[in-house]
C-alpha cells in the first residue's frame, strides 16, 4: 500500500508524516509532497524513526511522482485561518488549490481514495468531486472530507465532562465540518452505557464542539489552527481506510456522496471496505433538538456544496 500525504510540509503535514510512520502497518511506503522546499528534508528526518515504514519527499510544483501508485491521498495543502476569519474566508485561496491537485490525481492514480482536510470542506469536497467527474474517474465511495477531528473532540469533551473513560467513549458525529452544519448526535453518545445530558448541557456541548476550531485558532493567537489534533484524527482515518483497502472492515464517520436525504454531502457512518465506503449505514434515531439542528444547518451546507460545485462547472 502506498500513501500520499499532499501539503505534507505544514503543520498538519508534519505531524501527520511523523503519526503515519509510527501507526502504518509495515511495508507501507508514505510519500510526503508540499510546494515547500523542506519536504524531502521532512521525509528524511521522518525515515530515522525505526518502522518498517518507507518514507519519500518530493518538493516543487508537481505532485506527480508523489502519487504515482498511490492507494490513499490525504490533501492539507491550503492555507489555514487567522482569528476573526470564518473556514469560508479560505475558499478564494484553497479552492484553487484542491481543484489543481485533484486534476493530478485523476491523471495519476484515479482508483485512489481520497481525503480532503483543506478547508472549507464543505465546498473544497464538492470541487473535488466535480474535478474528478469532469475528468470522467469520479466513484464517490473513494471520495472524503476528513471529519474525523470533530469525532476526537466531541469524545474527548464528553468524556471530561462526563468523567468517562475517553478511550470507550463515542460520540457519532454528523453533518459538515464548519459551524452549524457540525452536529454532535450526543442522544446516542456512550461509554460503556448511554450517557445521559441535562438539556443545557447538551446547548453547551453541541455549541463548544461546533466551534472548536475557532478556540485554537484563538488560543494560537495568528500562529494557525488545529494542527496536532488534527493530524492524530487524519492518522486514525487514513489507518481505518488502509485497513478496508487491505480486506479488514472498519466503520469510520466521514463526510461523503450518500443518498442525498439531506444534502449531496453528508458526514455519516460508513463502512470501510475493499473500494472504499462499501455500505452506508444509518444515522440513527434524533431527539428533538438534533432533528432542529438539521433543519437548520441544510440551507447552509447547500449553498457550501453548491459554492464547490459552480468554482468546476461555472
Ligand atoms: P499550514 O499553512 O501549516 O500548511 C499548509 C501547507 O500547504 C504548507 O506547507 C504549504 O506549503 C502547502 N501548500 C500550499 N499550496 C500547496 C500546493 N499547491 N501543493 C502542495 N502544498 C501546498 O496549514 P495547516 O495548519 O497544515 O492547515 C492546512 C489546511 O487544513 C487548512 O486549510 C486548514 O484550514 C485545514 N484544516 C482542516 C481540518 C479539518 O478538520 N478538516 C482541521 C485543521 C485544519
Ligand atoms: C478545525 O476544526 O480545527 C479546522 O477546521 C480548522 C479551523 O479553521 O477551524
Amino acid at each position: 500500500m502506498k500513501v500520499a500525504v499532499l501539503g505534507a510540509a505544514g503543520g498538519i503535514g508534519q505531524a501527520l508524516a511523523l503519526l503515519l510512520k509510527l501507526q502504518l502497518p509495515a511495508g507501507t511506503h508514505l510519500a510526503l509532497y508540499d510546494i515547500a522546499p523542506v519536504t524531502p528534508g521532512v521525509a528524511v528526518d521522518v525515515s530515522h524513526i525505526p518502522t518498517a515504514v518507507k518514507a519519500v519527499g518530493f518538493s516543487g510544483e508537481d505532485p506527480t511522482p508523489a502519487l504515482e501508485g498511490a492507494n490513499l491521498v490525504l490533501i492539507s495543502a491550503g492555507v489555514a485561518r487567522k482569528p476573526g476569519m470564518d473556514r469560508s474566508d479560505l475558499f478564494n485561496i484553497n479552492a484553487g488549490i484542491v481543484r489543481n491537485l485533484i486534476e493530478k490525481v485523476a491523471a495519476v492514480c484515479p482508483n485512489a481514495c481520497v481525503g480532503i482536510i483543506t478547508n472549507p470542506v464543505n465546498t473544497t469536497v464538492a470541487i473535488a468531486a466535480e474535478v474528478l467527474k469532469k475528468a470522467g474517474v469520479y466513484d464517490k465511495r473513494k471520495l472524503f472530507g476528513v471529519t474525523t477531528l470533530d469525532v476526537i473532540r466531541s469524545e474527548t469533551f464528553v468524556a471530561e465532562l462526563k468523567g468517562k473513560d475517553v478511550a470507550k467513549t463515542k460520540v457519532p458525529v454528523i453533518g459538515g465540518h464548519s459551524g452549524v452544519t457540525i452536529l454532535p448526535l450526543l442522544s446516542q453518545a456512550h461509554e460503556e452505557d448511554k450517557i445521559e445530558f441535562s438539556a443545557d448541557e447538551i446547548d453547551a456541548l453541541t455549541k463548544r464542539i461546533q466551534n472548536a476550531g475557532t478556540e485554537v485558532v484563538e488560543a494560537k493567537a495568528g500562529g494557525g489552527s488545529a494542527t496536532l489534533s488534527m493530524a492524530q484524527a487524519a492518522a486514525r482515518f487514513g489507518v481505518s481506510v488502509l485497513k478496508g483497502l487491505t480486506g479488514e472492515k472498519t466503520v469510520e464517520y466521514a463526510y461523503v456522496e450518500g443518498n442525498g436525504e439531506y444534502a449531496r454531502f453528508f458526514a455519516q457512518p460508513v463502512v470501510l471496505g475493499l473500494n472504499g465506503v462499501e455500505e452506508l449505514l444509518p444515522i440513527g434515531e434524533l431527539s428533538t433538538y438534533e432533528k432542529a439542528a438539521i433543519d437548520a444547518m441544510i440551507p447552509t451546507l447547500k449553498a457550501d456544496i453548491e459554492l464547490g460545485e459552480k468554482f468546476v462547472n461555472g
